[in-house]
């Protein structure tokens, strides 16, 4: 059975994360979306959310599971006994740090653990959960970057009330 996981911080999971899963879900038998639980962060969403937002996110593909992880990724694949991480790259800034991140990775697991880059869909290219917190926290429209029920979330934790996007701005 060919397994990967896809660990990130999903503060909170953006349409562009969701591309990546669905179509690393279409690749793989088995895709593990992995929260990392970075005590070094302030995070908006605690693990256990970030966790249940992804569960429900992804509930219509039966061969993605959530769990979280803390410490190295080399240890929690090991583990899992998972030889494959993915991460997505959106834009060749991306590049420089994520190349760094895999080739330690494979270094540090004495060559167990390869990391596999997916593209973003270039209409996602543009997005990222930092951003959307930004956008969110001054009442800006998120509905085009996350699932409604995310944004919802989103606009609950910074004490605004959410108000639907007209289905003309939304197409
Ligand atoms: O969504 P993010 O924040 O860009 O994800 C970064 C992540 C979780 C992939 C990376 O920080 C990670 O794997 N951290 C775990 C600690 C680790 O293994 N570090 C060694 C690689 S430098």
């Amino acid at each position: 059975m060919k397994a990967a996981i896809y660990p990130g911080s999903f503060d909170p999971v953006t349409f562009g994360h969701l591309d990546v899963i669905r179509r690393a879900a279409s690749i793989f038998d088995e895709l593990t979306v992995s929260v990392l639980n970075n005590t070094q962060k302030t995070p908006l969403f605690s693990v256990e959310e970030r966790v249940r937002i992804l569960e429900e996110a992804t509930k219509d593909l039966p061969n993605v599971k959530v769990d979280s992880f803390s410490g190295l990724l080399i240890d929690y694949a090991r583990k899992k006994d998972v030889h494959v991480a993915i991460r997505g790259l959106r834009a060749i800034t991306d590049f420089e740090y994520e190349l760094q991140i895999a080739q330690t990775n494979r270094k540090l697991s004495g060559g167990e653990l390869d990391t596999i880059f997916l593209t973003t869909s270039l209409e996602y290219a543009y997005l990222s959960s930092s951003s959307v917190k930004e956008i969110a926290e001054f009442h800006g429209d998120i509905s085009q970057c996350v699932p409604e029920f995310v944004a919802r979330l989103v606009y609950e934790k910074f004490g605004h009330e959410y108000k639907q996007q007209p289905l003309a701005e939304r197409l």
